[in-house]
């Protein structure tokens, strides 16, 4: 791309100089991460290369670029979380950003503020980056349409967790040394998973194959359409995966009896070591927390040599780092 630089080397120079003060143009164009669905497959190219390129941050005595300094990042988290919050927090610390944390059961919305006037609000006190979380799909992008300062989607309600999705695929990326042609397995509560929908979005563009196996009531055949396979017997399939991604059982998001116990689920589709025994040796065993442990999978599967869980939640860091200095840069820009 003549007269455009690929933006991981900014970051690579951002990290090894600590200058942060040059401009040029870059090749991610968006002020906003809404989706991955949305995004071509160069542009979560360019979000994982310069991922890779902040990974070192973290390895360093003094944990921080300048890359966000004097920029005010805002944490609206309207749903619980532990790993993306903290991680978002801590991401912009280490570009050297001001962090807000906004608590929606303290704020004005219990006197019945609009989601409209309380980002309109915020954002009037100068803040650059918005972080959202929220039970409705679609609210960031709400927000979004009304401020003028960059969002990025932290997961609304079923639609996407496009942050997930990407450090997932980072820690694919760095395990397997490719995404193209791989083929992964997300396992369980699809119906009810934003974090399957961004998976399955990024890992398609991405060249991987990818396949849904659960109940009929949590993995319906409709699916399909999206370019997933789908099945429901997990044994049937196990051996062909080199990617496993359990998800969490919602039991916030589950409205009727979709299986007739967790004790069933976790014996048809829970992943133990003996269900282990018939996957590829080298399999890759993921899950995007909170796990329930002893339902989509035992402890000792959680806590193996094979899973990945940990290196996800520690990649969510540099991924995060990357997405909020490429969506910073192309505000500065446009
Ligand atoms: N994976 C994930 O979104 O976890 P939290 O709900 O703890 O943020």
């Amino acid at each position: 791309m003549t007269g455009v630089r690929h933006p991981a080397q900014d970051a690579k120079r951002l990290v090894a100089t600590a200058s942060g003060t040059e401009r040029e143009s870059v090749a991610w164009p968006h002020r906003d991460l809404l989706s991955l669905e949305e995004l071509t497959a160069d542009e979560i190219t360019v979000i994982l290369d310069t991922a890779e390129a902040f990974e070192d941050v973290s390895t360093r005595s003094v944990k921080k670029v300048p890359a966000l300094r004097g920029r005010v990042v805002v944490n609206l988290f309207f749903e619980d979380s532990t790993r993306t919050r903290t991680s978002f927090t801590l991401a912009a610390q280490r570009l050297s950003a001001d962090v807000i944390d906004f608590t929606a059961r303290t704020s004005a919305l219990n006197k019945g503020e609009s989601l409209r006037d309380t980002v309109r609000n915020i954002e009037a006190m100068g803040v650059d980056l918005i972080v959202c979380r929220h039970s409705a799909s679609g609210a960031p992008y709400l927000i979004a349409r009304n401020v003028n300062c960059s969002v990025i989607n932290a997961g609304d309600g079923r639609h996407e967790h496009p942050t997930q999705g990407l450090l997932d695929i980072y820690t694919i990326r760095q395990a397997k040394k490719r995404i193209d042609g791989l083929n992964v397995a997300i396992v369980g509560d699809v119906a009810n998973s934003r974090v399957a929908r961004s998976n399955l979005h990024g890992l398609l563009k991405l060249g991987a194959e990818v396949s849904f196996v659960g109940p009929t009531t949590l993995v319906p055949k409709a699916f399909e359409q999206l370019g997933a396979n789908i099945y429901h017997n997990f044994d049937a399939v196990i051996d062909r995966f080199d990617v496993i991604n359990m998800l969490r059982v919602q039991r916030e998001r589950v409205t009727s009896n979709v299986f007739p116990s967790l004790e069933e689920y976790s014996r048809l589709f829970g992943l133990t070591n003996e269900r282990m025994k018939r996957a590829k040796p080298d399999v890759l065993v993921m899950h995007p927390g909170p796990i329930n442990r002893g339902v989509e999978m035992s402890a000792d599967v959680a806590d193996g040599q094979k899973s990945a869980i940990l290196r996800q939640v520690a990649n969510g860091l540099s991924v995060r780092m990357a997405v909020m200095f490429l969506c910073k840069q192309a505000a500065d820009v446009g």
